[in-house]
């Protein structure tokens, strides 16, 4: 296998099979900051929304200042997991929506969570009127928000809905490097040629910076299929990380009401949360800013 080390720890843990450890292509570098990254596949279910949640909160132990978008219109995923600091007030708060109709700010939108150093623009079912009647220019509306934000963030993460509309084409211009969380499924794996061309789409005509920076395998149990799925998606995203993310009930439980806790809190040593660590180390250098 053409992996090479990275200065990230291997994930710990149970021990895992040498063909589950991640596979770091020759040449791929943590990204330095300021980073932006795209979790996205349009399969309902895929671990995008744990995706962005957990390497948020482990990018934002690092000591980085990060901003999660909920770029979906479905209640239930990062607005409810992260629990944003919203003062008391009549109806929905400001958010995603406001937002794309030009009715509040970058920063209006933006409120801590209570993780230290994480911030969540949040969004409510209202967010599917973009969808139904995208306003003018929706697509680079995140891309500008980023860009005209008060206090610039080390990280930006979008957690795309299961779709490939107007929404997830604004995720994609704005943070253009993909992260792909799929099940080991033939509906996800069959899911991937039409994201696929999406992004080949979107790079041409929108977004020319957008590469595919990690491929995770989300809820992995070891099987015959998993290594082959594993091998060829080694095998079609050569420039990509490749890793595994372990199935754990912790992950489950984490964002259940009664809990409602980041997953480094609740199960600090669940093996999952090992491989969010390594995923965050794997993908950004704290230490290193953009020239
Ligand atoms: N590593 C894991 N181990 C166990 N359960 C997991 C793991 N990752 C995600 N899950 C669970 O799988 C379900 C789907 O995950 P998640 O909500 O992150 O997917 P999604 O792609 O955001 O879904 P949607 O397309 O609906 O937005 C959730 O119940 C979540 O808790
Ligand atoms: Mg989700």
């Amino acid at each position: 296998m053409n992996a090479t080390p990275t200065a990230a720890p291997p994930p710990t843990g149970d021990e895992l099979p040498p063909w589950l450890r991640p596979r770091v292509p020759a040449g791929f570098k943590p990204l330095a900051t300021p980073a932006r990254f795209c979790c996205i596949m349009q399969k309902g279910g895929s671990g995008k929304s744990t995706t962005a949640v957990c390497l948020a909160c482990e990018l934002a132990l690092m000591g980085l200042r990060v901003r999660v978008w909920d770029v979906d219109a479905q209640l239930g995923g990062t607005t409810h997991w992260l629990a944003p600091k919203i003062g008391e007030g009549a109806g929905e708060p400001a958010n995603l929506l406001h937002l794309f109709n030009g009715e509040a700010s970058p920063d209006e939108v933006t409120y801590p969570t209570q993780v230290p150093n994480l911030y969540v623009v949040p969004s409510y079912t209202s967010l599917k009127q973009v969808e139904i009647q995208p306003p003018p220019g929706a697509e680079q509306v995140i891309d500008w928000a980023i860009e005209h934000t008060a206090e610039p963030f080390d990280v930006e993460i979008t957690d795309c809905g299961p779709a490939l509309g107007q929404l997830s084409v604004a995720a994609l211009v704005g943070t253009p490097n993909v992260i792909i969380p799929l099940k080991v499924s033939g509906f996800d794996l069959n899911a991937l040629t039409e994201l696929n061309r999406t992004l080949r789409l979107t790079k041409q005509r929108l977004a020319p910076d957008l590469k595919i920076s990690a491929v995770l395998l989300s809820e992995v149990l070891r099987s015959n299929l998993t290594r082959d799925v594993f091998d060829a998606m080694c095998a079609d995203f050569p420039d990509s990380l490749v890793m595994g993310i372990r199935q754990s009930v912790k992950a489950r439980e984490a964002s259940l009401d009664g809990i409602r806790l980041p997953l480094h809190e609740y199960a600090p040593d669940a093996t999952v949360r090992h491989d969010f660590r390594y995923l965050a180390a794997a993908l950004v250098d704290a230490e290193r800013k953009a020239a």
